[in-house]
């Protein structure tokens, strides 16, 4: 609590930064390589900053209308501002629990935002719009079939008006970064790669901006379970040296456990959070983490806990 932006500044800042020990600690749940909190952690129980916040978040679509419908519902959840670290969140859950609604609200993107009722926060104000301090990138491969690679992952650098020569040489640098090759790969079009590299070059050209909070929404999903585990190593990789937070869709137990420093498991109709767990850092290959029994320990853990919800509501 030395550094005065950790201080608890809640009403009741002992008791609130007491709670979270209990809470967070005492009384979480061993299992494997993770940790089941017994609830999850609401924002009056943490210590600010936070650099996302969500407090009753409820989107309805078509609000009104006869296809109306309800996708999450009273969401509530903080992930905290680790200065010069960021946090590694996943958000699980089977399709159509509301996964890319909370993402794309995070981002400010239409239509799921505004909500229609709650608050989305990020480093404690309300979103608006988009905005510089979040990069995102989606399954779908999103870069312009017209554009090379370099030119594709300097985009963003060239909208901001940096001159030609800086953002090359940057960009070279970022294309390196991806596993790329700089010379055979630079001034390749998209329809040259495999999706593995054009998930390389959207990861580049989100990164090259330096957002504070990168969101991903099931970026390996269309990939085979080879290059999957690949891009998995390297998203850990340029994770640590970018010290953003990440928050990473997925609909993959695997993924989640092994990328997640904290993984929100969601239910569905309407989708809502059901548990919080934190995660060891991962801190071997992808391949070879996933065939630990204290890995399968918590991915068995997660799978029962989902089977059993699903039981629960029929
Ligand atoms: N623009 C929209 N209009 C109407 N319904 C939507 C819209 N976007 C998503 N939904 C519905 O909301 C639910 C949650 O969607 P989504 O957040 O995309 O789920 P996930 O990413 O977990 O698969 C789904 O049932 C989906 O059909
Ligand atoms: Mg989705």
């Amino acid at each position: 609590m030395s550094d005065p932006l950790l201080a608890p500044v809640t009403a009741a800042p002992a008791a609130a930064t007491l709670g979270t020990a209990v809470r967070g600690f005492s009384a979480a749940q061993p299992v494997g390589v993770g940790q089941v909190l017994p609830d999850v952690r609401k924002p009056e129980e943490l210590a600010r900053p936070h650099v996302v916040q969500f407090n009753r978040v409820t989107k309805t679509y078509n609000p009104g209308q006869t296809n109306e419908y309800t996708a999450i519902k009273e969401v509530t959840f903080v992930v905290e501002d680790l200065v010069n670290k960021g946090e590694f969140i996943c958000v699980l859950g089977p399709s159509g629990c509301g996964k890319s609604t909370i993402l794309r609200l995070i981002a400010g993107l239409e239509p799921q935002h505004p909500a229609t009722s709650g608050e989305v926060l990020v480093l404690g104000r309300p979103v608006t719009e988009p905005g510089a301090d979040r990069g995102m990138v989606f399954q779908d491969y999103t870069s312009f079939d017209h554009r090379t690679v370099l030119e594709n992952v300097t985009f963003g650098l060239e909208c901001q008006g940096m001159p030609r020569r800086e953002r090359q040489e940057l960009g070279r640098e970022w294309v390196k970064r991806v596993g790329l090759d700089v010379g055979k790969d630079s001034n390749k079009y998209p329809h040259e790669l495999s999706g593995g590299m054009r998930q390389r070059v959207a990861i580049a050209r989100t990164l090259i901006l330096q957002p504070r909070i990168i969101l991903m929404d099931e970026p390996f999903g269309a990939l085979d379970p080879m290059t999957r585990m690949n891009m998995q190593d390297l998203l850990v990789s340029l994770w640590r040296s970018v010290e953003a937070t990440v928050f990473f869709v997925t609909h993959s137990i695997e993924e989640a456990v092994f990328l997640g420093d904290r993984v929100y498991v969601m239910s569905n109709s309407p989708g809502t959070i059901l548990k919080e767990l934190t995660i060891e850092p991962s801190d071997r290959p992808s391949r070879e983490m996933q065939r630990e029994p204290r890995f399968q320990e918590t991915v068995f853990f997660i799978r029962d806990l989902i089977s059993k919800l699903e039981e629960g509501r029929d």
